[in-house]
């Protein structure tokens, strides 16, 4: 088991010296946890079948379950990709470096176990200057899943990432917390129409003029149904922990049925959390709950950004159930409610 260790840099002007360690690392086949504007990645040499091996191996991620590849230029995206469409050009040059990734089908350079033995590769260019700065400094792709345990909730910040993974990670490069807080978009352009597989912090609505027409691929598989399309799993952004409940309504009835099921809860010995939002966290009066706001419910951005470090934060104050809002499955609304559906494995209550 490696030593983990730490490296601090600054997100907007990361410090050179500690990325040429961390490239000196995915040179070496190591693994390193780095920062994206979405979630922080567990990172390897894409190109190095052993590193591969080792990312599911870190993870307990089941070897089924393809990696996004992370690149930093458009020679890489040629040299990992069979052929680049139309439509992957102009939605790469409009969206790219940013939280959105294709599917598209891979070149002879992509070992299968990047791929989970698919024809067709996820790659992605991220925006965030120290996952750039470490893919050009390594001068090759970067595969990396989201840094957690697998079926954990991603790490939106380098202490989530130590709390999953120490040992498990050669280098973490911490560069505060991530500034999307969600994962990318993941869309299928191998297929005609294209289908969203993920919503992620590029809305479909802003994909929808490049596409024409797209459908929506989304499955919510419980784990024993074949994973037609991987890593859709239900189970998937749970804690690990806590049981969660996601509530469906508006105003007042919302509010006084998740009080009742709260207090139903509690009156059962159960450490209750609250997942709420800056208008109606005040709407609870139970002393003993953990109520936290992800921000404004009009702010869809602050509650991306602030969803999985709530989850983690409920998770270590050994809450047993948690209580949640859904949110408008609309923009990054959509993202939000799918995190929130898998986290509750399906269990809603509709008031
Ligand atoms: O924002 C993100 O995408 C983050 C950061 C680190 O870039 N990465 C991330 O990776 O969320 P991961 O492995 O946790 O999720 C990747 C998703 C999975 O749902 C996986 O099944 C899907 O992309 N995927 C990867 N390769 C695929 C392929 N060849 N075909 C279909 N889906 C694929
Ligand atoms: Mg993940």
């Amino acid at each position: 088991m490696p030593r983990t260790r730490i490296l601090k840099v600054d997100p907007e002007h990361p410090d050179s010296a500690a990325l040429e360690q961390a490239a000196e690392y995915i040179r070496a086949g190591k693994l390193v946890a780095f920062p994206t504007e979405t979630v922080y990645g567990l990172g390897a040499n894409a190109l190095d079948p052993s590193a591969v091996s080792a990312i599911f191996c870190a993870k307990g991620r089941p070897p089924t379950d393809p990696l996004i590849v992370h690149i930093a230029d458009f020679s890489q995206l040629r040299e990992i990709t069979r052929e680049v469409p139309p439509a992957a050009e102009s939605l790469a040059h409009h969206f790219w470096p940013g939280p959105l990734t294709f599917v598209l089908f891979k070149s002879a350079l992509i070992p299968p176990q990047v791929t989970a033995g698919s024809e067709k590769v996820a790659v992605r260019w991220p925006s965030h200057p120290v996952a750039q700065a470490l893919i050009r400094l390594s001068g090759v792709p970067i595969a990396a899943p989201s840094a957690n345990l697998f079926g954990h909730i991603s790490p939106t910040t380098a202490e989530h990432v130590y709390a999953d993974l120490h040992g498990r990670v050669h280098l973490i490069l911490d560069g505060g917390p991530t500034f999307i807080g969600l994962e990318s978009t993941v869309l299928d352009l191998t297929t005609a129409p294209p289908r969203l597989l993920r919503p992620g912090g590029i809305p479909l609505e802003a994909l929808r003029p490049f596409l024409g027409d797209v459908t929506l691929g989304l499955s919510y598989q419980s784990e024993s149904a074949v994973a037609e399309s991987p890593g859709q799993m239900l189970r998937h952004y749970a804690p690990q922990r806590a049981t969660l409940l996601l509530f469906e309504g508006e105003g007042a009835p919302l509010l006084l049925t998740m009080q009742k099921v709260a207090q139903e809860y509690q009156q059962q010995g159960q450490r209750v959390g609250i997942l709420s939002v800056d208008e109606e966290q005040q709407a609870f009066s139970l002393p003993d709950a953990e109520v936290i706001s992800l921000g404004s419910r009009h702010d869809l951005e602050a509650i991306a950004r602030n969803l999985f470090a709530s989850l983690r934060k409920l998770e270590e104050k050994g809450v047993e159930v948690i209580l949640a809002r859904t949110f408008p499955r609309e923009h990054l609304g959509l993202a939000i409610w799918d995190r929130l559906y898998r986290a509750a494995q399906g269990r809603i209550i509709r008031v």
